[in-house]
């Protein structure tokens, strides 16, 4: 009989020690989201206060800021070049925006080819899809595209003779088969003569799923940013 009062009152003490367990739990659990949802308050907060700051995260999880409001737009065919706008994205953060032609391109390499030289010889504007309602707002400009017959797509020229970019800052970025610029960055130049255009960052197409990528993308990007300062 005296057993099975203290067993029972062993149980009773296990209970309260599980229950003091559970309600400590749960009040970290409630203390940690608390905490989690003011930061993020904050965050939008300091976000609205300087809408000329555009934020990202590097390879290393810090963030980084780029003076200037800013835009990242590319075009792209086979995804190499939009693989390049998602890290450029990942590090400063800024607005990403996907030109999109009217008429797709062929994924097969020989018709893109014969379309892109047909459209070089006629001097084409190839028509866009899409548009960015609110470039005025923007005082950088990431240009994105592949190199294509050593310069920069025609529908880059449709896309720079829709918006007056006069007085903003190009940063052209571009993948090809040598990694090399070749000459789309004049050709920018031409095409928007009151702009400022920055020298292109260049990467081979097959070189950009490597890790290395992204650590060559943010080095890129520093030496940017102090030239954006200049
Ligand atoms: C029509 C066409 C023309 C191209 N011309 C060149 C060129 O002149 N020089 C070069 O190095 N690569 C050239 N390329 C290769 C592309 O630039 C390269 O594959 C690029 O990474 C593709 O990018 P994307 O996946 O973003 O479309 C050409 C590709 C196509 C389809």
């Amino acid at each position: 009989m005296g057993k099975g009062k203290r067993g029972e009152e062993n149980n009773n003490g296990k209970k309260v020690i599980i229950a003091i367990i559970v309600i400590i739990l749960i009040a970290g659990i409630i203390f940690g989201v608390t905490k989690l949802v003011k930061k993020s308050g904050t965050q939008n907060q300091q976000e609205a206060q300087n809408p000329n700051i555009s934020q990202g995260r590097d390879v290393t999880g810090n963030t980084y800021e780029l003076k200037g409001k800013t835009l990242i737009a590319y075009f792209s065919r086979t995804g190499n070049t939009s693989t390049i706008a998602s890290l450029i994205n990942r590090k400063i953060g800024g607005d990403i925006f996907k030109i999109q032609p009217k008429e797709l391109y062929s994924y097969n390499y020989d018709e893109a080819l014969e379309r892109m030289k047909k459209e070089k010889d006629q001097n084409a504007r190839p028509e866009i899809q899409n548009k960015v309602e609110n470039m005025d707002e923007y005082d950088v400009i990431f240009l994105g595209y592949p190199v294509w017959l050593d310069t920069i797509p025609m529908i880059i020229n449709t896309f720079l003779e829709t918006y007056n970019l006069e007085g903003k800052t190009i940063v052209p970025f571009c993948t090809d088969s040598e990694a090399g610029a070749h000459n789309s960055v004049e050709d920018i130049q031409k095409a928007e003569p009151n702009a400022k255009v920055l020298s292109a960052y260049a990467i081979r197409g097959s070189n950009v799923g490597e890790e290395s990528t992204k650590e060559s993308v943010d080095l890129w990007i520093e030496s940017t940013q102090k030239q954006l300062e200049e």
